[in-house]
């Protein structure tokens, strides 16, 4: 895929599968945006995309949390790189915990960066956006349609998310943006999968309840990222699109309930 020319932004890009996913175009030749909280993470991240090929990179710290910090950070991608061809959002947070052990503030911590931040990101870049041929990705997760204990927070704010992606590519779609989510399964070595797996054996469990047999690389979402955004997509939106392994067609499995009894046992020790 060449992506050369092409400006793209990806938010919470700074490690794991979104860090992924920028290095894959980089190395198309993009010009790269990167956002996270950590100025440390943005720098070394801004240092890599250019050593993988990237046209140009740049990257400002801040918390999506705040819709003012994201509208101005992408006013600064914008002054900087032009109009822009790509956005990726995938900033998230989660911890596995049950429903009635935890704060109403660890429940809105996790709405609050996962689905109100898909929805600063997304206000804040649609003035910038390419039309028509933009192409927004929001990262969602398999907790947007399969319920796992321990997990009603990310559930619920997933949820949220798929909704979004699907209004807003009507909402957008007749100014000629694209709007798509992508699901990522259980994704090896990342944040999100050592969270919920957090042992061998809950790992074993967790690649059990996946058909093809094997977790899943950052580079299988970025590759779902590249052809997304490609004119090879140019009719596609409004679609939530698993790399999963096909693990959705087995449901939550028996992982989920691993989690539940997992926390359970744990409340009572
Ligand atoms: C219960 C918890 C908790 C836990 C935090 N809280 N961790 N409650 N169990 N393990 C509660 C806190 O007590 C607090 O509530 C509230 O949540 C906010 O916590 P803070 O630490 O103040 O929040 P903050 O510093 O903003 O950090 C946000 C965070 C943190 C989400 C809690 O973990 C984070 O920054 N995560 C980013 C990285 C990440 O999570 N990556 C994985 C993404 S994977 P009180 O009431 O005490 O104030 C993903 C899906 C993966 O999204 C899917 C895999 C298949
Ligand atoms: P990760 O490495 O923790 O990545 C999260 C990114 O978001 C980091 O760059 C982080 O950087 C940034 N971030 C977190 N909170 C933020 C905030 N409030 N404001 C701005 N940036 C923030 O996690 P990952 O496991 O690779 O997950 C990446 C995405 O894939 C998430 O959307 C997740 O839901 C999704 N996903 C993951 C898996 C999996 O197997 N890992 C499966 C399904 C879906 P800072 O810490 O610097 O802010």
């Amino acid at each position: 895929m060449d992506f050369s020319g092409q400006t793209v932004i990806v938010i919470g890009g700074t490690s794991g599968i979104n860090r992924g996913i920028a290095e894959a175009f980089a190395a198309s030749g993009a010009k790269l945006a990167v956002a996270s909280r950590s100025q440390e993470k943005v720098d070394d991240t801004v240092a890599a995309l250019k050593a993988a090929g990237a046209a140009d990179a740049i990257g400002v710290a801040f918390d999506v949390r705040d819709p003012d910090a994201v509208a101005e950070g992408l006013k600064q991608f914008h002054d900087a790189f032009g109009d822009f061809d790509v956005l990726v959002s995938g900033a998230a947070g989660n911890f596995p915990a049950l429903a009635a052990e935890m704060s109403i503030n660890a429940f809105k911590t996790v709405i609050d960066i996962d689905l109100m931040g898909t929805i600063h990101v997304m206000k804040g870049a649609y003035p910038f956006l390419k039309r028509p041929g933009a192409s927004i990705i929001n990262i969602s997760a398999p907790q947007s349609y399969l319920p796992y204990e321990g997990q009603a927070h990310v559930c619920a704010a997933k949820a949220g998310v798929d909704q979004i992606t699907r209004t807003l590519s009507m909402e957008w779609g007749v100014e000629g943006i694209r709007v798509n989510s992508v699901v990522p399964g259980f994704i090896e070595g990342t944040e999100g999968a050592k969270r919920l797996a957090p042992t061998p054996d809950a790992g074993e469990a967790l690649r059990r309840d996946v058909p093809l047999g094997r977790w899943g690389q950052p580079q299988d979402v970025a590759n779902a990222c590249l052809f997304l955004s490609s004119d090879m997509a140019s009719y596609i939106s409004g679609t939530v699109l698993a790399v999963d392994g096909a693990l959705y067609q087995r449901g939550s499995g028996k992982f989920g309930q691993m989690m539940g009894d997992m926390l359970r046992s744990m409340k009572k020790g």
